[in-house]
């Protein structure tokens, strides 16, 4: 240093330090572990009932959904899911409301639900408007697939009228010719005893009585002391959850087992074996599943299923499981990009889902073309007795798709 000035050599030592300095800065912030931003999660909204009678009907759809996802690493289409869940109560005077809560203040990417056909027909009237992609895995109400369909809602469990409209030939082909009805008095009991009186009229039986319930009430009393009196051929019924395990305890309480042969829809006896006991053995219904079925993705399902909910698979677990399933085709499709909606909603309309109750595809109207099985409740099942009707398909009244 010279007067306060480097000197030459004092120079070349500063920019040769400074240089080295600057290379060592760059090779380590080539070595810095990288920080990609994230892409941010897929949010589901579960509209779903997790009190009440249809509490365990909720809770299997929900378990076999997450099921699905935990398979896929908690990822479908490389998005990580996040979960919101909203109670439904089963109660339709609650559905817009809480549709409402999932689409505008949650803010959900797709809406999950419902079990109840009331709460569903609330529910759409919704997302239809808002466009929310919508997978309904059980609520059968006709509409949803009907005159409210839209390209947004899917389905992937059944129309009310599916399951039961092949129980009518069933019994008429085995020459029982008067039947008595009784259900729920809300749209799923009547859309489910009308596809059975529908194909039960058409192959020759005849209705002398319907009987109705208000909906969730369990009193069934007064109408088994009346079901005793007529002495029908047979009974046949919608009832689920909770409702069905009362039912089917009651009936067999009456005494009526041996004297009035009763059928319904498979709801009357899936997922609820282990309460109503004895009470169930030998019943009859028709479903689009039974636990039976000797598929290897039945019996990968069940096994699975049964480890992560510490409880035996039902038809709505299957049904959860196959509204995942629809979702991750969807994304997958649209390489994760949830607001690709055309993309997604392309796929899952041509989608083959590889179901534990079979392999099934969708209408043009978003709702399954499935095979209906004839089951019988043996211990701890519902055994598969037969195909009742093969790849059945809604008829999707009104439904005109935009
Ligand atoms: C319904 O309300 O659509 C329904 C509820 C339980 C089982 C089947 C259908």
């Amino acid at each position: 240093m010279t007067n306060g000035k480097p000197t030459s050599a004092q120079s070349r030592r500063r920019f040769l330090k400074t240089a080295a300095g600057a290379a060592t800065l760059a090779a380590s912030a080539l070595h810095a572990p990288t920080i990609l931003a994230q892409p941010s999660k897929v949010k589901v909204g579960f509209l779903l009932p997790y009190t009440g009678t249809y509490a365990q009907l909720g809770k299997a759809i929900t378990d076999a959904f997450k099921l699905h996802v935990d398979e896929h690493g908690g990822r479908l289409a490389g998005r990580a899911i996040e979960y919101v869940q909203v109670d439904s109560e089963a109660n339709p005077a609650k559905a817009t409301d809480n549709t409402n809560r999932l689409v505008n203040l949650e803010k959900v990417d797709v809406i999950v639900g419902p079990v109840h056909s009331g709460v569903a027909v609330a529910m759409v009237r919704v997302t239809r408007e808002s466009g929310t992609l919508t997978i309904d895995p059980n609520a059968g109400a006709g509409v949803v697939t009907g005159a409210l369909c839209a390209p947004n809602v899917f389905r992937t469990s059944f129309s009310n009228w599916q399951p039961s409209y092949p129980m009518g030939k069933v019994l008429a082909e085995r020459g029982m010719k008067k039947a008595v009805t009784l259900t729920w008095k809300y749209a799923a009991g009547e859309e489910a005893i009308g596809g059975f009186v529908e194909n039960f009229k058409a192959h020759g039986g005849s209705i002398v009585k319907d009987l109705w319930v208000p909906f969730p009430k369990v009193e069934f009393q007064s109408l088994l002391t009346e079901i005793a009196s007529i002495k029908p051929d047979a009974v046949f019924v919608f009832f689920a959850g909770g409702g069905a395990v009362k039912f089917v305890k009651d009936y067999a309480a009456a005494g009526l087992r041996n004297s009035v042969p009763l059928f319904g829809s498979g709801f009357l006896t899936d997922g609820t074996l282990k309460a109503q006991g004895d009470a169930a053995q030998g019943l009859e219904t028709t479903l689009h599943y039974g636990d039976s079925l000797i598929l290897p993705k039945n019996l990968a399902f069940r096994e699975m299923y049964a480890k992560a909910a510490g409880r035996e698979a039902d038809v709505y677990a299957v049904q959860g499981y196959d509204a995942a399933q629809l979702l991750r085709i969807g994304l997958e499709a649209a390489n994760g990009d949830v607001k690709a909606q055309k993309k997604m909603i392309g796929a899952m309309e041509s989608a083959e889902i590889d179901s534990p109750r079979g392999k099934f595809t969708l209408s043009k109207a978003h709702n399954p073309i499935q095979d209906i099985y004839l089951r019988k409740v043996v211990g701890m099942e519902n055994k598969v007795e037969g195909v009742a009707h093969k790849a059945l398909a809604d008829p999707a009244t009104g439904c005109k798709m935009a």
